[in-house]
């Protein structure tokens, strides 16, 4: 029997959809009882993984994992940590050492420390983040491993930890895959290493792990979600309480420790204008929870974007995580409150975080400062559609993004993929990733950065078949750029195949900071200034655009851009140069978004 290729993609998927997504993730670290692991790690540069594998390319049972020393003058011990150079964590490699600037492949880590368990607690080992495939060992024994350089992951070490002198082993590994997630071309810098914070979480025996409270769907006033307890006592009484809302409410989880919530409050709706949080107080038997919670709600009408229940235009820039005016990957509360800032100065209510999820203080930063937020996972360009591996990472990387952030009132949209070419496999994989979001977080509105297609008489058309499964359609352009000079923007009209809301995910073009030339005269800032010009001349016109977020808010460091003396591995179509210097084109777009804004008063 011939069975065709359609009907094996369809059993992968359903396969795959069958793969159980739990996962042991705990949420909202800032609030729990923790232990920096931050600061200056031991490191060994190890490009052969000859702390991994034997001459016989097996692992091997004498590691690097096992921290060992020479213990007499004649033992052979050929590393020795304690010898070896350090690395600032959080912090990507790359731009810590000269040498180190185009390294691929793999890094040891190792951290010391001593550790006092209160009783009857667990302690876990919490990583916010490591690129691209991590090892963790704690005293000569594995942990576990995480693939994915920008979602969180932890590793429980209850049995393992001990009081005195602990050796936490990372082998973080940053080599490009073809089957991986991002593939093996990328538009950004392949940034190596620990590149986000490391704790130690102290928890009580049985604790609050993960919770889920927004307003449902479609709702104002009423807040759904669950809560699940991790540990022996599963069945307990659970307390949500909102004081300034006037909310206690009491549920019971069941034998797995699981409770669904339900109820209904007078609540001030959080909005970019109004960006209120709730302290919220989850308390069960044995654990106690803080939180702070804006709720508002998210819809689509038509091709309007409505926010608590009103059309809202979404005024944005892209965001690379890049650290401001910094050759090195954002990591900090302060990165995140300086580019924010930016995006806020250009009177901005949006942000597409580009290209992978950013670290947690970039959303928690929106949620204070009333920012809305495009969250996406890095399925970039030619991933491997009909791998099996490839789907299931995929998938795991979208289901931690949302673990994560889903109690965060500013992510609004969940994207799947950027600029990711039409095609079978590629149509049922991104199906499926948002058939894994909506259930995940029925609440929020999904899309993809997709790309249009021409129609004769100058039409551009937004009809990507992937357009059926998603709530909002991105769509990436380059007029004026890749294509043609800027008064091509003067040629076209848009169209789409859905009745759907359209944000124009990126557009833009280079500029080096600093020189001034014509506007004919292409990487000054005065050509730059004239493709924004003519860009928003063009976007004006589109009657079903909800929103733009040109590509991009400051230049980046990326492999991709090597015009000696104007790209030198940065891409330069940041509105704010690599130094923090605003370019011309930054004001064209403050004044046309503060125009907008006038025009919503
Ligand atoms: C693409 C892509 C970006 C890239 C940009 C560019 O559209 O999505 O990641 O940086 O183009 O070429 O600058």
């Amino acid at each position: 029997m011939k069975v065709s290729k359609i009907s094996c993609v369809l059993v992968l998927f359903i396969a795959l959809n069958a793969y159980p997504f739990e996962q042991n993730l705990i949420i909202n670290v800032d609030h729990r009882s923790t232990v920096s692991l931050n600061g200056k790690w031991q490191t060994i540069i190890d490009l052969y993984e000859a702390g991994y594998y034997d001459y016989r390319y097996l692992p091997s049972k004498n590691g690097f994992f096992k921290n060992a020393k020479a213990r007499n003058k004649t033992e052979l011990i050929e590393y020795d940590f304690d010898k070896s150079e350090v690395l600032n964590v959080p912090g990507d490699w790359n731009s810590q050492r000269e040498k180190l600037l185009f390294y691929e492949g793999t890094i040891w880590y190792k951290k010391s420390f001593d550790y006092q368990r209160r009783p009857d607690t667990r302690v876990f080992v919490y990583f916010g983040a490591a690129n691209y495939h991590s090892i963790v060992y704690l005293n000569g024994q594995k942990l576990g491993e995480h693939e994915g350089g920008f979602t969180p992951f932890n590793f429980e070490i209850t049995k393992v930890v001990r009081e005195k002198n602990n050796f936490l082993i990372v082998k973080v590994d940053n080599k490009r895959r073809r089957d991986a997630i991002p593939t093996v071309n990328t538009g950004w810098w392949n940034y190596g290493g620990l590149t986000r914070r490391v704790k130690l979480i102290e928890v009580p025996e049985t604790f609050i792990r993960d919770y889920f409270i927004q307003l449902k769907r479609g709702s104002l006033k009423t807040v759904a979600g669950w809560i699940q307890l991790d540990g022996n006592q599963a069945e307990q009484t659970i307390t949500v309480e909102i004081p300034e809302a006037n909310v206690k409410q009491t549920f019971n989880t069941n034998a797995d420790g699981y409770v669904e919530i339900e109820f209904d409050a007078e609540l001030q709706l959080w909005s970019p204008d109004n960006p209120y949080l709730y302290d919220i107080t989850i308390k069960s038997q044995t654990d106690e929870l803080h939180d702070s919670i804006g709720f508002r709600s998210i819809e689509t009408k038509g091709s309007k974007i409505l926010l608590n229940g009103k059309p809202i235009f979404l005024r944005g820039i892209s965001i690379h995580e890049q650290a401001p005016k910094s050759q090195a990957r954002a990591h900090s509360k302060d990165h995140a409150e300086t580019l924010l800032g930016w995006a806020k100065e250009l009177n901005c209510n949006f942000v597409r975080l580009a290209h992978y999820p950013h670290n947690e203080y970039m959303p928690r930063t929106a949620d204070r400062l009333g920012i809305l937020v495009w969250s996406e996972i890095p399925v970039y360009w030619t991933i491997l559609w009909e791998n099996e591996n490839t789907l299931k990472n995929a998938l795991n990387q979208l289901t931690e993004m949302i673990t994560r952030d889903k109690n965060r009132a500013s992510v609004i949209l969940w994207s799947m993929a950027n600029e990711t070419p039409v095609g079978d496999a590629r149509n049922e994989f991104l199906k499926t990733l948002a058939e894994r979001a909506k259930s995940l977080d029925p609440t929020r509105l999904i899309t993809a950065a997709m790309e249009k297609s021409y129609e004769r008489g100058n039409k551009l058309v937004i009809g990507d078949p992937f357009g059926s499964y998603v709530d909002v359609l991105g769509c990436n352009e380059y007029i004026g750029w890749y294509e043609g000079r800027p008064n091509r923007c003067d040629l076209y009209t848009w169209k789409t195949t859905y009745d759907k809301p359209v944000i124009i995910s990126e557009f833009g073009g280079g500029a080096l900071g600093g020189f001034h030339a014509d506007k004919d005269t292409r990487w000054s800032e005065e050509y730059q200034e004239y493709l924004y010009e003519k860009q928003i001349q063009m976007l004006e016109k589109i009657p079903f655009l909800a929103g733009t977020s040109p590509w991009i808010l400051t230049d980046f460091r990326t492999p991709r851009r090597l015009l000696p003396r104007i790209q030198d591995y940065w891409n330069r179509k940041g509105l704010i140069s690599d130094k923090g210097k605003k370019k011309k084109a930054f004001y064209v777009m403050q004044r046309f978004y503060k125009k907008l804004k006038l025009t919503e008063q």
